[in-house]
């Protein structure tokens, strides 16, 4: 299986875009796609926990392919979480239905000498296994996404042990402990890097970066610790692979709008607050491709006026900077009480604009 050659790509909306090439229709694609707002998801659910699922290559492999198979997305992405890569590392992570994520020991100053980066990306290869074999079931219908979380977004779940609404205490090592903060995010960058190559190697043809929490910080917090190693992750990934395509998802991007072309990404996801006229107008017709950027709430929005709020967003970008270099996503994951029958609209109303 891992030998044979992966069937050639039919639907390569995606990665024309990412290259800046002109696709027949606008690609679009959502994040957290595969997931609870699903009934297939649910029932695969009730038999599994969650990280069996990421574990298993053959049901992760099915939970990516349930958005495939219903709606006509131009994309798929591989079942996993962005806190796997904490697993790897040693630390104990548990999904808790109706809270989310749990370290029952998030990191300490002391507990940051035990990360143990050896063997970590081989003990991630159940994503690669996972990766290869989707491919091959894709039959080249789509594209498929590998990903992982930024080095500070999957930090704040670490020292946080969870999700939280400040993340102050992620934040407190920035503030009070700078060395400590550098050197974890030193080591979760190299990590990440390595991942990425990993799935990119396993037959991933895109890979994007998640960082989620970014809206926690401000300007120079972010240009200091977190855009550094963004930008780290890509020079990495390129010099390695040049000719893959990277992606990167920023919540809270509003405070770095004027960087958003020089991070290295051929892909810049941003999130719903930024009004796309602001990017438009900020990138112009320069090297790279927006992503997103509705409302994941818009779902729930009436079927007509879900449609008309897609052609303005469209049409919003497209004034300034032409549909050619936008692929279509929400500006965050899709929620896990929207219903099947609204992402199907969203998709359709993405694929009705004419270009
Ligand atoms: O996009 C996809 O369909 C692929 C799979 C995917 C999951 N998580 C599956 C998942 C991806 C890309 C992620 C990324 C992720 N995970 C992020 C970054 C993107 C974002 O949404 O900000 C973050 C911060 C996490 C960490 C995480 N995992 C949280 C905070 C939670 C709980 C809250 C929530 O939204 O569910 C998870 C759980 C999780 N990850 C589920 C799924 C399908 C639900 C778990 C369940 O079935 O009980």
């Amino acid at each position: 299986m891992q030998n044979k050659p992966f069937p050639k790509l039919v639907n390569d909306r995606i990665i024309k875009v990412a290259k800046g090439e002109t696709p027949d229709k606008l690609p679009v694609w959502v994040m957290r796609q595969a997931g609870r707002y699903l009934p297939e998801y649910q029932e695969l659910r009730k038999n599994n926990s969650f990280f069996d699922i990421c574990q298993n290559p053959e049901l992760a492999c099915e939970a990516t392919l349930i958005p495939i198979r219903r709606f006509k997305v131009d994309a798929a992405i591989i079942f996993s979480d962005i806190l796997v890569v904490p697993q790897a590392l040693g630390m104990k992570v548990k999904m808790v239905p109706g809270v989310g994520p749990v370290f029952p020991d998030p990191l300490t100053l002391e507990s940051m000498t035990q990360l143990n980066l050896d063997g970590a990306i081989s003990r991630l290869q159940y994503v690669g296994d996972a990766i290869s074999l989707t491919r091959h079931r894709l039959n080249g219908a789509v594209p498929l996404f590998g990903f992982s979380g930024a080095p500070w977004t999957v930090m704040c779940y670490m020292i946080e042990g969870g999700g939280s609404k400040t993340m102050s205490k992620a934040k407190k090592w920035l503030y009070c402990h700078p060395d400590a903060a550098t050197q974890l995010m030193d080591l979760l960058a190299e990590v990440i890097t390595d991942y990425l190559l990993m799935q990119i190697k396993s037959g991933a043809q895109i890979v994007q970066v998640f960082d989620s929490c970014v809206e926690h910080l401000d300007r120079e917090l972010y240009s200091k610790y977190g855009l550094p190693q963004l930008k780290r992750i890509a020079s990495n990934l390129k010099q390695q692979m040049e000719a893959s395509k990277i992606a990167v998802f920023i919540k809270g991007a509003h405070i770095c709008v004027d960087e958003l072309d020089s991070l290295g990404y051929d892909v810049v996801g941003i999130d719903w607050t930024i009004s796309p006229s602001r990017v438009g107008a900020r990138v112009g017709d320069r090297d790279v491709t927006i992503q997103g950027n509705l409302d994941p709430c818009a779902l729930y929005a009436p079927k007509e006026k879900l449609i008309e709020m897609v052609e303005r967003m469209i049409a919003g970008f497209g004034t300034h900077f032409g549909t050619r270099r936008l692929i279509v996503n929400l500006g965050h994951g899709v929620y896990p009480d929207t219903d099947p029958e609204a992402f199907k609209t969203f998709v359709d109303a993405v694929h009705a604009v004419r270009l």
